[in-house]
């Protein structure tokens, strides 16, 4: 653990400006070119074919054409009266256009872990949701807002974001106040409560990395919580001394006279087969 700081997190914005300017009041938009490798493509695909027994959280919206949100946990639990899709059906969904969720994917990967531990010192127990779609205007959620602070990390694509200049508990997005397309490395901050709406210009995926604000948090009064606190780590689970020699560096060969046509080499495996 502890592989960022939140200085790396809003890379180039000076932290302690973040949270005089913008923590509660405004949104943030940091445009430049780290995190891009965050999720990527390859990464879908991988998550994906784990369906549906490897996948625990896949959401997508609007997947009747009817606005309705079939979850998969939802679905296998019995909460949810939605039939079962074969892998098929979902890759066909994927490919009509609907938007999927990949939601609670804080350890699908390490950077995800590190980013939550770093903003759970200021913030309480974040989560990861991965939105992913295929096409240009993809079905997404239209204009509202979340009870949690969100930053909102983009890896592939672009992605066209409005800003309204209202929060809840008003019930409705007021008056537009900024409107900006956001790519790979892009982070935007929202706070709670504020209305937004986010449209796709291409396939994209973006991490939305959310967290309660602490109970009593104020400028006044600022805690912040030792690291580690709230989640368990990311551990490496390769074992000791399989793969390096005893310095830990270069991976071991074996000896030319072990190896195919090498000194010592038998060819009983293959007399064997031929029989
Ligand atoms: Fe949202």
């Amino acid at each position: 653990m502890g592989k960022y700081t939140i200085k790396d997190i809003l890379d180039p914005v000076d932290p302690k400006r973040f949270w005089l300017n913008y923590w509660g009041k405004k949104h943030l938009v940091i445009r430049r070119n780290t995190f891009k490798t965050l999720f990527k493509w390859h990464d879908f695909t991988n998550v994906l074919n784990g369906y549906p027994r490897n996948l625990n959280h896949l959401q997508i919206l609007d997947y009747d054409g009817k606005g309705t949100k079939w979850c998969l946990d939802k679905v296998n639990k019995g909460k949810l009266k939605l039939p079962m899709l074969k892998k098929k059906e979902v890759l066909d969904l994927w490919r009509s256009g609907k938007t999927f969720v990949l939601s609670m994917a804080e350890y699908t990967k390490q950077d995800f872990v590190e980013i939550c531990d770093e903003l759970e010192r200021y913030f309480e127990r974040g989560q990861v949701n991965i939105y992913c779609s295929s096409k240009k205007d993809a079905v997404g959620f239209p204009a509202h807002c979340d009870s949690t602070e969100n930053f909102l990390f983009h890896t592939e694509g672009k992605v066209k974001w409005t800003i309204y200049d209202n929060s809840a508990p008003e019930r409705k997005p007021g008056k537009v106040v900024d409107e900006f397309v956001l790519e790979a490395g892009d982070l935007l901050y929202i706070p709670q409560y504020r209305y937004h709406k986010a449209e796709s210009l291409t396939p994209r995926i973006s991490i939305s990395i959310h967290f309660p604000n602490k109970r009593n948090q104020s400028l006044k009064k600022f805690q912040i919580t030792k690291k580690g606190a709230k989640r368990e780590g990311w551990y490496n689970w390769m074992p000791e001394n399989l793969y390096y020699d005893a310095e830990g560096s270069s991976t071991r060969d074996v000896p030319r006279k072990f190896r195919m046509g090498g000194t010592q080499w038998k060819k009983t495996y293959f007399n064997n087969l031929k029989k």
